[in-house]
């Protein structure tokens, strides 16, 4: 009998990648490409979502060349997705009406405050879980009908249709079936977290044709079977990336946490079928959803830039030439020289949620070298790290013991040991770091019978690194205050 295998879609912010696994979750092949970012004016951030989609169709046969297998090996397919950024197109002929506005536009910053006075706000966010903020595509929706003429009347006729980037895949690989997952899904503010299905309060507030938007679906379940890309195959699963990510760690019980460290990072924390009721600026949504069961919950620590400040570092001030080279320069240096940088690109999110702050670096004296700025970037990201879990901590009444980490940036062993300091906490890092991937095979896997439960998943988590804390505890505290006064300052430059 030939073997067979799962593959997975990574769609993320930076590129797209195709990863075929085999049944003991091992990396066969990768396939990945980049996709170009828009940035048309400050605070703007696009992507051309037909770029995305022709990405995936040239990089289905690449990897399973790659992989030495054919497409009748492929026993499912999943998707993991960038999560909030959102795409509106034609029914009839498939073509985007303009570009994807992605989930670090802040182009709806004055219309999330005008809607943020309204009297309805505060139940739109109880029923989303989710605060008025310009990450989430609900507000994002409402602008792109209201820039294009035209475009809400065709979308209350149900001639344009929109969706988040799993939705777009799906509807391209089946031709046509106009499906989202409960995971995506609770990224809009439209959806009722609760009944998981689209909420007539949130879609009325927010003016959005419920004609326009997707069926609501489990996460592991049915997709259909693709035409294209992987023609035959059956699309088992569909999850944001952070959910797959926390999926891929095998974080399968209420109490289990991973925080994935990309583009941004996002501490997601198990909940169990309870939707704990979120507060110290974080949010609540849908982990995952077993077709015929309850949904898992999550508590989520969004953060809205972490390695885009490092590529900031490299593409912007030119500082370095590649990403893996902060590390060692960070190392010329033993501190940060009384240095802080704050990313508030895109306003903060959690813990915070304040959009309309910006960026600062404060403490620079003629002291300063690029060594010591390197630094204060990577502590920039343990900073941040710091602030959500004290919002987990004081949300859940329990104190986090240990940190499970993946991503990119898991690569930096100096700011895996920062993170630990900071946290006080040991930190760790699996063998398996495309985690976001894994998590997405292994809910497409599990939808078609590949993997038989769970426990199997958890048998394939193996450790690869771990970081004990070693900072003075007097020391930490004097630079986490530092840390606050610099964050205060990016809301201190607000007009
Ligand atoms: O919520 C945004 C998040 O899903 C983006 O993740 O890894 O594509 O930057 P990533």
């Amino acid at each position: 009998m030939t073997e067979s295998y799962v593959v997975a879609i990574d769609q993320g912010t930076t590129s797209t990648r195709c990863i075929v696994f085999d049944r003991r979750g091992q990396l066969v092949s990768l396939a990945q490409q980049e996709h170009k970012q828009h940035f048309p004016k400050p605070g703007w951030v696009e992507h051309d979502a037909m770029e995305i989609w022709r990405n995936v169709e040239r990089l289905a046969p690449r990897v399973l060349r790659r992989a030495g297998i054919t497409i009748d090996q492929v026993a499912a397919v999943g998707i993991a997705n960038q999560r909030e950024t959102t795409v509106i197109w034609d029914r009839v002929t498939g073509i985007p009406v303009g570009h994807a506005i992605i989930w670090q536009d802040t182009r709806t910053d004055a219309l999330v405050h005008s809607l943020g006075a309204l009297p309805g706000a505060a139940a739109v966010s109880d029923i989303s879980g989710l605060p008025l903020a310009t990450y989430f595509s609900g507000p994002r929706l409402r602008w792109m009908l209201d820039h294009t003429p035209g475009l809400q009347q065709r979308a209350e006729r149900g001639e344009v249709l929109c969706g988040t980037m799993e939705t777009w895949l799906i509807w391209n690989m089946t031709r046509g079936s106009h499906v989202t997952d409960v995971t995506n899904a609770s990224r809009t503010m439209l959806l009722d977290v609760h009944e998981l299905d689209w909420s007539a309060e949130a879609l009325d507030f927010f003016g959005i044709p419920r004609a326009m938007l997707p069926e609501v679906r489990a996460s592991i379940g049915a997709f259909g079977t693709a035409s294209e890309a992987f023609p035959g195959v059956r699309i088992g699963a569909a999850l944001g990336d952070q959910q797959a990510a926390l999926f891929g760690q095998t974080c399968f019980t209420s109490g289990e946490a991973k925080c994935t460290y990309g583009t941004g990072s996002f501490l997601l924390l198990n909940t169990g079928t309870e939707l704990v009721k979120p507060g110290h600026g974080l949010i609540g949504t849908v982990a995952y959803q077993v077709a015929g069961e309850s949904a898992c919950y999550a508590l989520e620590g969004s953060i809205a830039m972490t390695g885009s400040l490092v590529q900031w570092f490299r593409d912007q001030l030119e500082l370095i030439s590649s990403a893996p080279e902060i590390e060692t320069l960070a190392r010329t240096v033993a501190d940060n020289g009384g240095c802080y940088i704050v990313p508030a690109f895109s306003g903060l999110y959690a813990p915070h949620w304040r959009s309309e702050a910006r960026g600062v670096i404060v403490g620079l004296t003629s002291y300063i070298t690029k060594g010591h700025l390197a630094r204060a970037v990577l502590e920039a990201t343990a900073w941040q790290t710091r602030e959500v879990v004290d919002a987990m901590n004081a949300t859940s009444g329990l104190a986090l013991k240990t940190l499970k980490v993946d991503g990119g940036m898991t690569a930096d062993n100096l700011l895996m040991q920062m993170i630990a300091d900071v946290l006080d906490v040991p930190v760790v890092r699996p063998l398996a770091v495309e985690t976001v991937s894994l998590g997405a095979a292994y809910a497409a896997g599990l939808a078609v019978g590949y993997w038989p439960d769970l426990d199997g998943l958890r048998r394939n988590w193996h450790i690869a690194g771990q970081w004990m804390p070693a900072m003075d505890p007097a020391l930490r505290d004097t630079e986490y205050a530092n840390w606050q006064r610099a964050v205060q300052r990016t809301f201190d430059w607000i007009q």
